[in-house]
């Protein structure tokens, strides 16, 4: 009988403590300042030099672009760019389905500097 009440306090005790991370990650993350003012000026450099990041070094564009599944090295579809929508899953090790964002204007355009930067900056 003691040993079952033991094995109940450890259950309650693990189940709590699930609870509170669950918890944590919902409610405490992401532990990110939110710099409220950053306003990017954007000029033509600018966008020449995110071209460059998002579509030849970040590759931003290869998972939030339609693939063409059935062409030598998945090239992008014209015309899908940023769009999002491609399924991330379990047969590629993803716990789970997720799908990558539209990151055009029309999701995005709400968004303030601050909140894109967020999003996308590595605090490391
Ligand atoms: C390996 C594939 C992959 C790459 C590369 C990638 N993303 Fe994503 N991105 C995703 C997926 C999948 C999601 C959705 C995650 C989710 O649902 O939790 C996402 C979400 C986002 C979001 C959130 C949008 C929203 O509406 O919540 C932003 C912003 C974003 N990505 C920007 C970028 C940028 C900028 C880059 C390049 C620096 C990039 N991503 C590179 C797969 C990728």
């Amino acid at each position: 009988m003691k040993i079952i009440k033991i094995i109940g306090i450890l259950i309650a005790i693990i189940l709590v403590g699930f609870a509170g991370l669950l918890t944590y990650v919902k409610i405490g993350l992401p532990n990110i300042p939110l710099e409220k003012n950053l306003k990017v000026e954007v000029t033509p450099t600018r966008l020449e030099r995110g071209k460059y990041l998002a579509n030849h070094v970040s590759v931003c564009m290869d998972c939030h672009s339609t693939r063409v599944r059935d062409k030598f090295a998945m090239p992008l579809q014209e015309g899908t760019f940023a769009k999002g929508g491609e399924e991330f899953n379990e047969d590629l090790g993803f716990p789970g389905k997720y799908y990558s964002k539209n990151l055009t204007p029309s999701n995005l355009g709400s968004w303030s500097d601050a909140e894109i930067f967020r999003a996308i900056y590595l605090y490391w």
